[in-house]
C-alpha cells in the first residue's frame, strides 16, 4: 500500500517524481480560477477523508481544493467529533473508513497513531503532520526552493530555532534530495537523533552550530518555525521563548547568508518572535509560494498514492 507517511520511508526516486509532477500540475493550470477543474480528472469518482486532531489552515484548505481540482470529493473530519476521540480504537477506525473512502489524510499527535492507521487501513494514508514530522510541507518547500534557485543537491540550508517536527522532515529531505543542513538552536531543543542519523547515513553534512551568525554565514536557505508547536505544553512557553530568542531570523542574521539566499517558514508565523516583519515581507522571503505549493505538491502525492 503506497502510504505517504514520511520522507525517509518513501523511495527517493518517488519523491523526485512527485516534486516534478507537482511542478507540471502547477504549470498546467497557470492563470485559471482556483475552483476550475484540471484538464485531467484522475480523482474522478474518488473521495478522500481529511482528519484533523489539531488545528489547520493550509493543510485543510490545500488538500480540499487540490482534490476538487483533480475531480475528487473530500470529507473534512475533526478528530474530537469522531468516535476516535471517544474510545474507538485507531485500528477499528481505519478498517471502517477504508470501506467508505479511497484515501485518508491524518493530522494527529504521536506518529504511532498515524502508523496504526496505516497498518490497518486498506486505502492509502497520508501524514498531514504529527508531533514528529511534516513531510507534505517539506515536499512543497523543496519544490519552492527549486522553482526559485534550481537544483538543491549540494546546497546548504540552515534551520534556526526549535529542532521540531518540521526540522525533522527537513533532515529527511536532506538525505533524500542530497543537500546539507546546519541546525542552529539551543542544545535543549536539538533535533531528534533519528533524522540526523538518517541524513548523515545518506552522506549529507549535518552540523550543529550554537552561534546563529556562524551557522548562517554563506547559507543558501534559512528556515525557521514557531517556537511553540501545537503539541508543546503552553506552560513551557516562556522558557522556550527565552531559550530561542537568540535564534530569531532578522535582517542582521539574513545579511550574513549567501547572496540570493532565500527565507522559508511553513507558517503560521509569529511575527516579532521567530521572524521579524522585515524578513517575512522582505526580498528573500518565499513564504507565500511555499503555502501555494502545498496545493500542487499534495495533488502529486495523492496521485502517487492512488496510482493515478
Ligand atoms: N504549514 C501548515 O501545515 O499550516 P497549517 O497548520 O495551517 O495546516
Ligand atoms: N511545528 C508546528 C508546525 C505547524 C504547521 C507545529 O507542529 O505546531
Amino acid at each position: 500500500m503506497p502510504h505517504f507517511l514520511d520522507l525517509h520511508t518513501t523511495d527517493a526516486l518517488a519523491l523526485r517524481a512527485i516534486v516534478d509532477r507537482a511542478r507540471a500540475l502547477k504549470a498546467a493550470r497557470a492563470g485559471r480560477p482556483r475552483g476550475a477543474p484540471d484538464d485531467l480528472q484522475p480523482l474522478s469518482g474518488r473521495i478522500v477523508a481529511l482528519i484533523f486532531e489539531k488545528p489547520s489552515t493550509r493543510t485543510r484548505v490545500s488538500f480540499d481544493v487540490g482534490i476538487r481540482q483533480m475531480g475528487g470529493q473530500t470529507m473534512v473530519l475533526s478528530g474530537s467529533e469522531m468516535q476516535l476521540g471517544h474510545g474507538e480504537t485507531i485500528a477499528d477506525t481505519a478498517r471502517v473508513l477504508s470501506r467508505y473512502v479511497d484515501a485518508i489524510m491524518l493530522r494527529t499527535f504521536d506518529e504511532a497513531v498515524l502508523a496504526e492507521m496505516a497498518e490497518h487501513a486498506t486505502v492509502p494514508v497520508v501524514n498531514g503532520l504529527t508531533n514528529q514530522s511534516h513531510p507534505c510541507q517539506i515536499m512543497a518547500d523543496v519544490m519552492t526552493w527549486e522553482e526559485h534557485r534550481g537544483a538543491v543537491a549540494g546546497r546548504r540550508v540552515v534551520w534556526a530555532g526549535d529542532g521540531n517536527n518540521v526540522c525533522a522532515s527537513w533532515l529527511h529531505a536532506a538525505g533524500q534530495f542530497g543537500f546539507d543542513l546546519t541546525f542552529t538552536g539551543p542544545a535543549l531543543l536539538d533535533p531528534a537523533d533519528g533524522p540526523v542519523r538518517f541524513a548523515r547515513a545518506a552522506g549529507r553534512r549535518i552540523a550543529i552550530e550554537r552561534d546563529p551568525m556562524v551557522a548562517v554565514a554563506g547559507a543558501d536557505l534559512v528556515v525557521t518555525d514557531t517556537w511553540v508547536s501545537m503539541h508543546d505544553s503552553q506552560s513551557a512557553r516562556e522558557r522556550r521563548h527565552n531559550l530561542l530568542r537568540p535564534y530569531q531570523v532578522n535582517e542582521r542574521l539574513m545579511a550574513v547568508a549567501a547572496p540570493g539566499a532565500l527565507f522559508m517558514h511553513c507558517l503560521p508565523a509569529h511575527r516579532g518572535e521567530e521572524v521579524t516583519n522585515a524578513v517575512m515581507d522582505g526580498p528573500a522571503s518565499v513564504v507565500w509560494d511555499e503555502a501555494e505549493n502545498r496545493l500542487h505538491a499534495q495533488k502529486a502525492i495523492l496521485g502517487w498514492c492512488l496510482g493515478v
